[in-house]
Protein backbone atom coordinates (compact mmCIF):
# COMPACT_ATOMS: atom_id res chain seq x y z
CA UNK A 1 0.00 0.00 0.00
CA UNK A 2 1.72 3.11 0.94
CA UNK A 3 5.58 2.24 0.49
CA UNK A 4 6.29 2.75 -2.65
CA UNK A 5 9.34 0.00 -3.64
CA UNK A 6 10.74 2.68 -5.99
CA UNK A 7 11.15 5.12 -3.57
CA UNK A 8 13.78 5.45 -1.29
CA UNK A 9 13.64 7.98 1.76
CA UNK A 10 14.30 7.39 5.33
CA UNK A 11 10.95 6.39 5.72
CA UNK A 12 10.89 3.56 3.26
CA UNK A 13 14.18 2.44 4.54
CA UNK A 14 13.07 2.72 8.33
CA UNK A 15 9.76 0.90 7.03
CA UNK A 16 11.90 -1.90 5.23
CA UNK A 17 13.69 -2.98 8.42
CA UNK A 18 10.67 -3.30 10.80
CA UNK A 19 10.68 -6.60 10.22
CA UNK A 20 8.35 -7.90 13.11
CA UNK A 21 5.83 -5.01 11.89
CA UNK A 22 5.90 -6.40 8.88
CA UNK A 23 5.04 -9.86 10.05
CA UNK A 24 2.21 -8.44 12.28
CA UNK A 25 0.80 -6.21 9.05
CA UNK A 26 0.46 -9.27 7.26
CA UNK A 27 -1.37 -11.01 9.97
CA UNK A 28 -3.20 -7.62 11.04
CA UNK A 29 -4.56 -7.58 7.25
CA UNK A 30 -6.40 -10.65 7.72
CA UNK A 31 -7.71 -10.61 11.32
CA UNK A 32 -8.44 -7.17 11.81
CA UNK A 33 -8.42 -6.15 15.21
CA UNK A 34 -9.53 -2.92 14.95
CA UNK A 35 -12.31 -2.86 12.47
CA UNK A 36 -14.59 -0.30 13.47
CA UNK A 37 -12.51 1.34 15.98
CA UNK A 38 -10.60 4.86 16.08
CA UNK A 39 -7.22 4.75 17.87
CA UNK A 40 -6.16 8.47 18.69
CA UNK A 41 -2.00 8.82 19.12
CA UNK A 42 -0.03 11.04 21.01
CA UNK A 43 3.70 9.87 20.10
CA UNK A 44 6.82 11.24 18.24
CA UNK A 45 6.01 11.71 14.89
CA UNK A 46 9.12 10.41 13.51
CA UNK A 47 10.18 7.82 10.87
CA UNK A 48 9.70 4.59 12.83
CA UNK A 49 5.97 5.59 14.14
CA UNK A 50 4.97 5.42 10.44
CA UNK A 51 5.84 1.86 10.49
CA UNK A 52 3.61 1.35 13.80
CA UNK A 53 0.73 3.63 12.38
CA UNK A 54 0.39 2.31 8.81
CA UNK A 55 0.50 -1.58 10.70
CA UNK A 56 -2.52 -0.39 12.84
CA UNK A 57 -4.45 1.22 10.32
CA UNK A 58 -4.16 -2.59 8.04
CA UNK A 59 -5.71 -4.09 11.12
CA UNK A 60 -8.63 -2.05 10.66
CA UNK A 61 -8.27 1.23 12.13
CA UNK A 62 -9.22 4.57 11.70
CA UNK A 63 -5.98 6.86 12.70
CA UNK A 64 -5.75 10.48 14.40
CA UNK A 65 -2.46 11.35 15.35
CA UNK A 66 -0.23 13.78 16.94
CA UNK A 67 3.39 14.20 18.28
CA UNK A 68 5.03 15.41 21.22
CA UNK A 69 6.94 18.62 22.30
CA UNK A 70 9.85 19.13 19.75
CA UNK A 71 9.62 15.74 17.73
CA UNK A 72 7.15 16.26 15.03
CA UNK A 73 9.33 15.95 11.62
CA UNK A 74 7.40 17.54 8.89
CA UNK A 75 8.19 14.99 6.27
CA UNK A 76 6.88 12.40 8.39
CA UNK A 77 3.23 14.30 8.95
CA UNK A 78 3.38 14.95 5.07
CA UNK A 79 3.54 11.35 4.87
CA UNK A 80 0.98 10.12 7.07
CA UNK A 81 -1.59 12.48 5.75
CA UNK A 82 -0.90 11.54 2.31
CA UNK A 83 -1.67 7.81 3.74
CA UNK A 84 -5.08 9.00 4.48
CA UNK A 85 -4.18 9.79 8.87
CA UNK A 86 -5.28 12.37 10.23
CA UNK A 87 -2.52 14.29 11.50
CA UNK A 88 -3.39 17.20 14.06
CA UNK A 89 0.44 18.47 15.03
CA UNK A 90 3.32 21.13 14.60
CA UNK A 91 6.32 21.12 15.27
CA UNK A 92 6.57 23.13 18.38
CA UNK A 93 8.34 23.47 21.79
CA UNK A 94 5.37 25.74 23.18
CA UNK A 95 2.90 23.23 25.35
CA UNK A 96 0.09 25.08 24.90
CA UNK A 97 0.39 25.11 20.91
CA UNK A 98 1.03 21.49 21.29
CA UNK A 99 -2.60 21.10 24.21
CA UNK A 100 -4.54 22.27 21.42
CA UNK A 101 -3.22 19.19 19.17
CA UNK A 102 -3.98 16.96 21.85
CA UNK A 103 -7.48 18.41 22.26
CA UNK A 104 -8.12 17.76 18.62
CA UNK A 105 -7.53 14.15 19.30
CA UNK A 106 -9.23 13.91 21.97
CA UNK A 107 -12.50 15.52 20.11
CA UNK A 108 -12.33 12.08 17.37
CA UNK A 109 -13.24 10.41 20.64
CA UNK A 110 -10.87 7.66 19.67
CA UNK A 111 -12.07 4.08 21.41
CA UNK A 112 -8.09 3.63 21.72
CA UNK A 113 -5.53 5.74 23.05
CA UNK A 114 -2.04 4.69 22.41
CA UNK A 115 -0.07 7.70 24.58
CA UNK A 116 3.11 8.54 25.23
CA UNK A 117 4.07 10.60 28.32
CA UNK A 118 0.19 10.46 29.69
CA UNK A 119 -0.91 13.68 27.97
CA UNK A 120 -3.78 12.16 26.36
CA UNK A 121 -5.41 10.29 28.90
CA UNK A 122 -4.61 13.46 31.74
CA UNK A 123 -6.64 15.45 29.32
CA UNK A 124 -9.32 12.85 28.81
CA UNK A 125 -10.23 13.26 32.40
CA UNK A 126 -11.35 16.95 31.64
CA UNK A 127 -13.66 15.86 29.65
CA UNK A 128 -14.53 12.26 29.67
CA UNK A 129 -16.46 10.31 26.72
CA UNK A 130 -19.13 7.36 26.30
CA UNK A 131 -16.61 4.20 25.00
CA UNK A 132 -13.10 4.80 25.74
CA UNK A 133 -11.70 0.75 26.11
CA UNK A 134 -8.18 1.65 26.94
CA UNK A 135 -5.18 1.96 25.04
CA UNK A 136 -1.37 1.70 26.27
CA UNK A 137 1.14 4.20 27.45
CA UNK A 138 4.64 4.37 26.25
CA UNK A 139 6.52 5.88 29.02
CA UNK A 140 7.88 5.79 32.66
CA UNK A 141 7.05 9.33 33.37
CA UNK A 142 3.80 8.74 31.98
CA UNK A 143 3.07 5.51 33.91
CA UNK A 144 4.20 8.05 36.85
CA UNK A 145 1.58 10.46 35.95
CA UNK A 146 -1.22 7.68 35.30
CA UNK A 147 -1.21 5.81 38.12
CA UNK A 148 -2.44 7.86 40.93
CA UNK A 149 -5.34 8.69 38.41
CA UNK A 150 -6.48 4.94 37.87
CA UNK A 151 -9.44 5.02 40.00
CA UNK A 152 -10.62 7.88 37.45
CA UNK A 153 -9.61 6.38 34.43
CA UNK A 154 -11.04 2.68 35.02
CA UNK A 155 -9.97 1.33 31.69
CA UNK A 156 -7.30 -0.95 30.78
CA UNK A 157 -3.95 0.93 30.18
CA UNK A 158 -0.82 -1.17 29.40
CA UNK A 159 2.36 0.34 29.71
CA UNK A 160 4.70 -0.87 27.30
CA UNK A 161 7.81 0.81 29.46
CA UNK A 162 7.35 -1.60 32.18
CA UNK A 163 7.80 -4.85 29.84
CA UNK A 164 11.04 -6.16 30.86
CA UNK A 165 11.62 -6.27 26.90
CA UNK A 166 11.55 -2.73 25.96
CA UNK A 167 13.53 -2.07 29.81
CA UNK A 168 16.74 -4.09 28.01
CA UNK A 169 16.38 -3.47 24.13
CA UNK A 170 15.09 -0.15 23.93
CA UNK A 171 16.04 1.91 27.42
CA UNK A 172 19.46 -0.07 28.40
CA UNK A 173 21.04 -0.26 24.82
CA UNK A 174 19.04 1.83 22.41
CA UNK A 175 18.45 5.01 24.66
CA UNK A 176 22.39 4.42 25.63
CA UNK A 177 23.31 4.52 22.06
CA UNK A 178 21.43 7.38 21.04
CA UNK A 179 22.17 9.42 23.64
CA UNK A 180 25.68 9.14 23.07
CA UNK A 181 24.99 9.12 19.47
CA UNK A 182 23.45 12.75 19.80
CA UNK A 183 26.29 14.31 21.91
CA UNK A 184 28.81 13.31 19.05
CA UNK A 185 26.23 14.46 16.38
CA UNK A 186 25.17 17.79 18.01
CA UNK A 187 28.98 18.30 19.70
CA UNK A 188 31.00 16.83 17.21
CA UNK A 189 33.55 16.73 20.48
CA UNK A 190 35.28 13.96 21.79
CA UNK A 191 34.46 11.56 24.36
CA UNK A 192 38.01 10.67 25.33
CA UNK A 193 39.20 11.09 28.61
CA UNK A 194 35.89 13.47 29.02
CA UNK A 195 34.99 13.33 32.83
CA UNK A 196 30.41 12.47 32.53
CA UNK A 197 28.23 12.59 35.19
CA UNK A 198 24.87 10.45 34.29
CA UNK A 199 22.18 11.62 36.73
CA UNK A 200 19.64 8.39 36.79
CA UNK A 201 20.81 5.41 36.51
CA UNK A 202 17.29 3.10 35.78
CA UNK A 203 17.90 1.67 32.59
CA UNK A 204 18.51 4.37 30.15
CA UNK A 205 20.95 5.86 32.61
CA UNK A 206 22.68 2.70 32.40
CA UNK A 207 22.72 2.28 28.69
CA UNK A 208 24.09 6.53 29.13
CA UNK A 209 26.84 5.38 31.67
CA UNK A 210 27.90 2.26 29.73
CA UNK A 211 28.00 4.14 26.27
CA UNK A 212 30.15 6.72 27.36
CA UNK A 213 32.69 4.39 29.26
CA UNK A 214 32.50 2.15 25.92
CA UNK A 215 33.95 5.53 24.36
CA UNK A 216 36.75 5.89 26.62
CA UNK A 217 35.07 8.64 29.07
CA UNK A 218 35.24 8.78 32.79
CA UNK A 219 32.05 8.01 33.68
CA UNK A 220 30.17 9.11 37.34
CA UNK A 221 26.37 7.95 38.43
CA UNK A 222 24.12 10.48 40.86
CA UNK A 223 21.22 8.19 42.18
CA UNK A 224 18.97 9.29 45.22
CA UNK A 225 18.14 5.59 45.18
CA UNK A 226 21.05 4.28 47.49
CA UNK A 227 20.38 0.66 46.11
CA UNK A 228 20.59 2.02 42.66
CA UNK A 229 23.53 3.95 43.42
CA UNK A 230 25.31 0.68 45.24
CA UNK A 231 24.65 -0.91 41.81
CA UNK A 232 26.17 1.82 40.11
CA UNK A 233 29.03 1.12 42.34
CA UNK A 234 29.27 -2.57 41.60
CA UNK A 235 29.55 -1.95 37.78
CA UNK A 236 32.52 0.15 38.09
CA UNK A 237 31.30 3.52 38.04
CA UNK A 238 32.16 6.52 40.07
CA UNK A 239 29.37 7.93 42.68
CA UNK A 240 30.56 10.91 44.04
CA UNK A 241 28.05 13.43 45.89
CA UNK A 242 25.99 15.21 43.87
CA UNK A 243 27.96 18.16 44.47
CA UNK A 244 31.13 16.59 43.79
CA UNK A 245 30.08 15.16 40.57
CA UNK A 246 28.76 18.24 39.15
CA UNK A 247 31.92 20.44 40.11
CA UNK A 248 34.01 17.61 37.88
CA UNK A 249 32.13 17.28 35.02
CA UNK A 250 32.71 18.02 31.34
CA UNK A 251 29.45 16.47 30.06
CA UNK A 252 26.28 16.17 32.37
CA UNK A 253 23.15 13.92 31.43
CA UNK A 254 20.11 14.43 32.94
CA UNK A 255 18.44 10.52 33.25
CA UNK A 256 15.84 10.36 35.99
CA UNK A 257 11.97 11.16 35.05
CA UNK A 258 11.90 13.58 37.67
CA UNK A 259 12.17 17.71 37.58
CA UNK A 260 14.77 19.97 38.60
CA UNK A 261 17.72 18.04 38.42
CA UNK A 262 20.00 20.85 37.40
CA UNK A 263 18.92 24.33 38.40
CA UNK A 264 20.64 27.75 38.72
CA UNK A 265 21.56 26.94 42.02
CA UNK A 266 24.04 24.60 40.52
CA UNK A 267 25.52 27.62 38.09
CA UNK A 268 28.03 28.11 40.83
CA UNK A 269 29.31 24.78 40.80
CA UNK A 270 29.31 24.02 37.10
CA UNK A 271 32.70 23.53 35.28
CA UNK A 272 33.60 26.32 32.36
CA UNK A 273 33.01 24.51 29.51
CA UNK A 274 29.93 21.99 30.39
CA UNK A 275 28.13 20.24 28.47
CA UNK A 276 24.48 20.42 29.86
CA UNK A 277 22.02 17.58 27.89
CA UNK A 278 18.58 15.77 28.80
CA UNK A 279 17.52 12.24 27.48
CA UNK A 280 14.58 11.97 30.19
CA UNK A 281 10.91 12.56 28.41
CA UNK A 282 10.18 15.88 29.82
CA UNK A 283 12.17 18.66 29.20
CA UNK A 284 11.76 19.53 32.88
CA UNK A 285 14.82 17.87 34.29
CA UNK A 286 17.51 20.65 33.48
CA UNK A 287 15.62 24.02 34.21
CA UNK A 288 16.68 25.64 31.06
CA UNK A 289 14.57 29.13 31.70
CA UNK A 290 15.82 29.42 34.94
CA UNK A 291 19.44 29.07 33.76
CA UNK A 292 18.97 31.69 31.34
CA UNK A 293 17.49 34.12 33.45
CA UNK A 294 19.67 34.18 36.23
CA UNK A 295 21.55 36.77 36.72
CA UNK A 296 24.92 35.13 36.75
CA UNK A 297 24.20 34.56 32.96
CA UNK A 298 25.06 37.89 30.62
CA UNK A 299 25.23 36.33 27.08
CA UNK A 300 23.41 33.56 25.16
CA UNK A 301 25.05 32.45 21.97
CA UNK A 302 22.74 29.82 19.94
CA UNK A 303 24.06 28.19 17.20
CA UNK A 304 20.16 27.35 16.20
CA UNK A 305 20.70 24.66 13.33
CA UNK A 306 22.85 22.79 15.09
CA UNK A 307 21.10 22.77 18.61
CA UNK A 308 23.05 24.41 21.59
CA UNK A 309 23.01 27.31 23.18
CA UNK A 310 25.96 28.74 25.22
CA UNK A 311 25.68 30.77 28.08
CA UNK A 312 28.36 33.08 29.00
CA UNK A 313 28.71 33.74 32.82
CA UNK A 314 29.82 36.55 34.76
CA UNK A 315 32.83 35.03 35.91
CA UNK A 316 33.65 34.16 31.89
CA UNK A 317 32.68 30.82 32.19
CA UNK A 318 30.44 28.90 29.27
CA UNK A 319 27.54 26.72 29.73
CA UNK A 320 26.41 24.56 26.99
CA UNK A 321 22.85 23.32 26.77
CA UNK A 322 22.14 20.72 23.86
CA UNK A 323 18.40 20.67 22.42
CA UNK A 324 17.35 23.14 25.12
CA UNK A 325 16.76 20.49 27.59
CA UNK A 326 14.62 18.49 25.56
CA UNK A 327 15.25 14.66 24.91
CA UNK A 328 18.09 15.39 23.27
CA UNK A 329 18.03 12.49 20.96
CA UNK A 330 15.17 13.72 19.32
CA UNK A 331 16.65 17.23 18.78
CA UNK A 332 19.18 19.05 17.04
CA UNK A 333 20.44 18.23 13.61
CA UNK A 334 18.87 15.05 11.93
CA UNK A 335 17.82 13.61 14.76
CA UNK A 336 17.11 9.74 14.42
CA UNK A 337 15.91 8.47 17.78
CA UNK A 338 16.46 5.19 19.15
CA UNK A 339 17.89 2.30 17.20
CA UNK A 340 15.15 0.76 14.50
CA UNK A 341 15.26 -2.82 15.42
CA UNK A 342 14.85 -1.55 19.18
CA UNK A 343 11.74 0.46 17.88
CA UNK A 344 10.42 -2.21 16.33
CA UNK A 345 10.31 -4.32 19.05
CA UNK A 346 8.78 -1.88 21.58
CA UNK A 347 5.82 -0.69 18.91
CA UNK A 348 5.45 -4.68 18.24
CA UNK A 349 4.56 -4.55 22.21
CA UNK A 350 2.41 -1.45 21.20
CA UNK A 351 0.70 -3.63 18.41
CA UNK A 352 -0.05 -6.43 20.32
CA UNK A 353 -0.96 -4.58 23.38
CA UNK A 354 -3.42 -2.21 21.40
CA UNK A 355 -4.72 -5.66 19.64
CA UNK A 356 -5.48 -6.88 23.35
CA UNK A 357 -7.14 -4.07 24.51
CA UNK A 358 -9.41 -3.87 21.35
CA UNK A 359 -10.43 -7.73 22.09
CA UNK A 360 -11.47 -6.73 25.61
CA UNK A 361 -10.61 -9.79 26.93
CA UNK A 362 -7.51 -12.12 28.11
CA UNK A 363 -4.67 -11.41 30.90
CA UNK A 364 -3.68 -8.28 31.87
CA UNK A 365 -6.66 -6.24 29.89
CA UNK A 366 -10.10 -7.63 31.15
CA UNK A 367 -11.65 -4.14 31.96
CA UNK A 368 -11.81 -2.31 35.54
CA UNK A 369 -9.02 -0.59 37.33
CA UNK A 370 -7.50 -3.64 37.67
CA UNK A 371 -6.31 -3.54 34.31
CA UNK A 372 -5.28 -0.08 34.28
CA UNK A 373 -2.04 1.53 34.30
CA UNK A 374 -0.56 -2.74 34.37
CA UNK A 375 2.51 -3.86 32.61
CA UNK A 376 2.35 -5.80 28.92
CA UNK A 377 0.62 -8.61 29.74
CA UNK A 378 3.79 -11.47 30.03
CA UNK A 379 2.42 -13.85 27.41
CA UNK A 380 2.81 -10.95 24.51
CA UNK A 381 6.19 -10.38 26.04
CA UNK A 382 6.87 -13.96 25.42
CA UNK A 383 5.30 -13.69 21.89
CA UNK A 384 7.35 -10.99 20.77
CA UNK A 385 10.93 -12.10 21.90
CA UNK A 386 9.95 -15.43 20.10
CA UNK A 387 8.76 -13.48 16.88
CA UNK A 388 12.10 -11.16 17.31
CA UNK A 389 14.42 -14.27 18.12
CA UNK A 390 13.09 -16.33 15.14
CA UNK A 391 13.63 -13.81 12.62
CA UNK A 392 17.33 -13.59 13.65
CA UNK A 393 18.34 -17.22 14.09
N1 LIG B 1 15.27 9.67 25.29
C1 LIG B 1 14.59 8.58 25.02
O1 LIG B 1 14.55 8.11 23.87
C2 LIG B 1 13.86 7.87 26.12
C3 LIG B 1 13.42 6.55 25.93
C4 LIG B 1 12.82 5.89 27.02
C5 LIG B 1 12.62 6.57 28.21
N2 LIG B 1 13.02 7.89 28.33
C6 LIG B 1 12.85 8.67 29.56
O2 LIG B 1 14.06 8.61 30.32
C7 LIG B 1 13.76 8.86 31.70
C8 LIG B 1 14.38 7.74 32.57
O3 LIG B 1 13.78 6.51 32.23
P1 LIG B 1 14.15 5.15 33.01
O4 LIG B 1 13.33 4.10 32.36
O5 LIG B 1 15.62 4.97 33.11
O6 LIG B 1 13.55 5.50 34.44
P2 LIG B 1 13.77 4.74 35.84
O7 LIG B 1 12.62 5.14 36.68
O8 LIG B 1 14.06 3.30 35.61
O9 LIG B 1 15.13 5.39 36.40
C9 LIG B 1 15.20 6.70 36.83
C10 LIG B 1 16.27 6.77 37.90
O10 LIG B 1 16.44 8.15 38.27
C11 LIG B 1 16.61 8.20 39.68
N3 LIG B 1 16.28 9.54 40.14
C12 LIG B 1 15.05 10.09 40.37
N4 LIG B 1 15.18 11.36 40.81
C13 LIG B 1 16.51 11.63 40.83
C14 LIG B 1 17.27 12.77 41.18
N5 LIG B 1 16.67 13.90 41.61
N6 LIG B 1 18.62 12.71 41.08
C15 LIG B 1 19.23 11.56 40.67
N7 LIG B 1 18.55 10.42 40.33
C16 LIG B 1 17.21 10.47 40.41
C17 LIG B 1 15.71 7.12 40.21
O11 LIG B 1 16.10 6.71 41.52
C18 LIG B 1 15.90 6.00 39.19
O12 LIG B 1 16.96 5.12 39.54
C19 LIG B 1 12.22 8.93 31.78
O13 LIG B 1 11.82 10.29 31.70
C20 LIG B 1 11.78 8.20 30.52
O14 LIG B 1 10.47 8.58 30.09
C21 LIG B 1 13.65 8.52 27.32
Amino acid sequence: MAIDPNRNSRIDWVHRSCRLLAAIRDEFEVTQPFAGLTIGTGIHLEPKTVALLLTLRVGGARIVATGNLNSTQATTVNFLQANDINVFAEATMDSDVHGQSLARILAEKPDLLLDNGGDLFVRYLDSPYEGLLGGTEETTSGRARLKPLRDQLGVPILVINDSPIKQFAENKHAVGQSIFESYMRLTNRATNGKRVTVFGYGACGQGVAGCFRAAFSTVSVVDTNPVTTLSAHFDGFATPLRRDAIKSADIIVTETGAENIITADDIPNLKDGVILMNGGHFPTEIDVAEIKASPLVVRCTAYPEEGIESLTLIDERVLHILGGGHMVNLSGPRPLGNSIESMDIGFALQARCLERVAQRKGQGAGGGTGDCVVPVPIDIDARVAEDYLALNR
